[in-house]
């Protein structure tokens, strides 16, 4: 067992942070991996991870850098399969939203699962074409919105992320600076009201107004009720101490090719063992003790 772990049973996300039941609040699974490993060529870089997030649950996946956070990412939305393991996710297009193994569908399932997330990925991988194409193209080809309601929404979300309409939505992906394309993948993830968001370092790279301004959408998104009732789920990277300090997430940290800790972000910045230690001590505003902690809560 890892000096930093909380014990081999993990994270019990049945338990709030303060130790009283939070059932309440959490739903049934909506993805987990079981035992998942991945190497390339011969490299292992994630070995026997297993993860399980619930409904309406925040992870923040932590580690240093080349600590795998990105390919457990690609793990676990089906990107890259694993070398060991599978990674089973709710099915939100079947009555019940049954749990499905990603490894036994088809590409025709796959992308069914897939309606309901959406990815915020660390290169942000818009296509080349303007920021409007961008945004628009899975609400025209995943709803039957009216093209007028795809304009409104596209624009929103846009205004959503502090940028400037008028400014940005004619423009090609390559005339971008790195902050707006990064606003422009958040903008294109929130546009599709997913149920489940991935966000990869979503404030990398961001001036600290835009960064802050982003965190308040990351909640609200979060937050925000949908339609039909069901619990938004968020799973981020994030290497952004004061992101972590706005969303209070469970913290999961990754660490030679394992999680080393899974806790509420109350436990993680109390933690005084290993490596989580030694990364909050990198992170001096997290590390502050319960006193400062409770300045921090959203
Ligand atoms: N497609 C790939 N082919 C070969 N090696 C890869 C590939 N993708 C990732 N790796 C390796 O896996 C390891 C983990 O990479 P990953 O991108 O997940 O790190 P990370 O924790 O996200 O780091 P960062 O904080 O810098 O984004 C690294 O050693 C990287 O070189
Ligand atoms: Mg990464």
């Amino acid at each position: 067992m890892s000096p930093c772990s909380r014990g081999g049973a993990g994270y019990d996300p049945a338990v709030s942070a303060d130790g009283g039941p939070a059932t309440d609040v959490l739903g049934p699974v909506e993805i987990r991996g079981e035992g998942l490993g991945k190497a390339f060529d011969g490299h292992v870089v994630l070995r026997r991870v297993s993860l399980e997030v619930r409904r309406g649950e925040i992870v923040a996946l932590v580690g240093a850098s080349g600590s795998g956070k990105t390919v457990l990412l690609h793990l676990l939305t089906g990107l890259h399969p694993p070398t060991e393991g599978r990674v089973l996710v709710a099915h939100h297009g079947r009555r019940g939203a049954p749990l499905v193994d990603l490894e036994t569908l088809d590409e025709e399932e796959r992308d069914a699962v897939r309606l309901s997330w959406a990815v915020v990925f660390q290169k942000n991988a818009l296509f080349s074409a303007t920021v409007y194409e961008n945004c628009a193209l899975w609400l025209r080809e995943h709803t039957q919105l009216p093209a007028r309601a795809i304009r409104e929404r596209v624009c929103e979300s846009l205004q959503a992320v502090s940028l400037d309409v008028d400014t940005v939505i004619g423009k090609d992906r390559d005339e971008l600076s790195g902050g707006m394309a990064k606003r422009v993948a958040v903008a294109r993830a929130i546009a599709q009201d997913p149920l489940l968001v991935f966000y990869d370092e979503p404030t990398t790279g961001l001036d600290p107004v835009t960064s802050a301004h982003l965190h308040e959408l990351i909640w609200n998104t979060h937050f925000r009720p949908r339609r039909d009732g069901v619990r938004r789920t968020t799973v981020l990277v994030t290497h952004d101490k004061d992101l972590l300090r706005r969303l209070h997430p469970r913290v999961v940290m990754l660490h030679g090719g394992g999680v080393c800790f899974d806790g509420t972000y109350a436990e993680f910045t109390a933690s005084t063992l290993g490596p989580a230690r030694e990364y909050l001590l990198a992170m001096p505003v997290l590390h502050a003790g319960p006193s400062r902690d409770a300045e921090g809560t959203p």
